[in-house]
């Protein structure tokens, strides 16, 4: 009883920031984003009536003990996780990591989840580990238990980005997601960063579906400075980036204003995402390359949702 699965990092446009429910890890504010094809996780699960106990961290482990509780059984699992880019500096290893799990769990007990369920079961181990299910552009609906899920709203052919993956320190961060997300609602700024996301929603669908690359990058941009907003006014405030980060900021907006157009947006770390048309990924690149700070730019592109190997 075996499987390997891989997962994408996603990267969300309009972010989730803030819970409804800790326990059951239901967002209090809907979200969308893409998968990438290359950053990604590879885990294998091998259910072995042999072990006594699990092989695999705390987290893993109450994830394995909700797959036991679906399989109806009692066995322990072995697992095996390897992501291909650095973990816990704001590039979205926990969803990327606990989608893998899902799948490859899920799998090797032979339970045929449909990826809505996958995609629910996915959620209650890392919110955002539900959008790395389906593939391409993921919305991720706040619903309640059943039906806060994501799903597929265009796929990953419908329109060719490139993401390039700035890296400017590997130092973890020091408060986790799972942490902070809990003081959001001490901002001054939550209510309404909440209530203005239907609208923008709506927007940027409208601006994915035209494949209009100028308001889907202004959105989404904003988005990104606006949880930030939130994240500087919680109490206590949360400050992800370093100064090489906004030295990146300012540089994708400077060159945006000379010509060369792409849009910006980071996560809980200080490591940026870059989205941009095929046609200036190279120069983008190379421009990104020459950035005092940057460590390595990783070039990336749309991709599917997590997938059995
Ligand atoms: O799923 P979590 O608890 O790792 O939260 C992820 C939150 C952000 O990455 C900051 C935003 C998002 O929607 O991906």
């Amino acid at each position: 009883m075996k499987a390997t699965a891989f997962a994408p990092v996603n990267v969300a446009a309009i972010k989730y920031w803030g819970k409804a429910d800790a326990d059951l890890r239901l967002p209090a504010n809907s979200s969308l984003s893409v998968n990438l094809t290359n950053l990604g996780t590879t885990t294998t699960v091998e259910w072995d009536k042999n072990l006594t106990a699990d092989i695999a961290d705390n987290r893993m482990v109450e994830h394995l003990d909700r797959v036991r509780e679906i399989a109806k059984f009692n066995l322990k699992a072995r697992v095996e996780t390897k992501n291909n880019f650095p973990a816990s500096v704001g590039l979205s290893s926990s969803a990327s990591g606990m989608a893998a799990l899902t799948l490859a769990a899920t799998a090797a007990a032979n339970l045929k989840l449909k990826t809505k369920d996958l995609s629910r079961l996915a959620r209650l181990a890392s919110g955002s580990a539900c959008r790395s299910i389906p593939d391409g552009w993921v919305e991720w609906v706040k619903g309640n238990d059943k039906t806060s899920y994501s799903k597929t709203i265009f796929p990953t052919n419908h329109w060719d980005l490139r993401i390039l993956v700035v890296i400017l320190s590997q130092e973890k961060k020091k408060v986790s997601s799972t942490a902070g997300q809990k003081m959001a609602f001490t901002s001054p700024f939550y209510k309404a960063r909440v209530a203005a996301i239907p609208a923008k929603i709506t927007k940027i669908k409208q601006a994915i579906a035209k494949k209009n690359f100028s308001l889907l990058g202004q959105i989404m941009e904003e988005d990104c400075l606006n949880m930030h907003a939130v994240m500087l006014t919680q109490r206590p405030p949360l400050v992800y980036w370093l100064p090489e980060t906004v030295r990146v900021m300012q540089a994708v907006r400077q060159w945006r204003r000379q010509g060369l157009e792409s849009y910006f947006t980071v996560n809980t770390g200080q490591n940026v995402f870059v989205f941009c048309r095929p046609r200036d990924e190279v120069r983008l690149t190379a421009r990104l390359r020459r950035l005092e700070g940057v460590k390595e730019v990783r070039r990336d592109q749309i991709g599917s949702g997590a997938k059995l190997l």
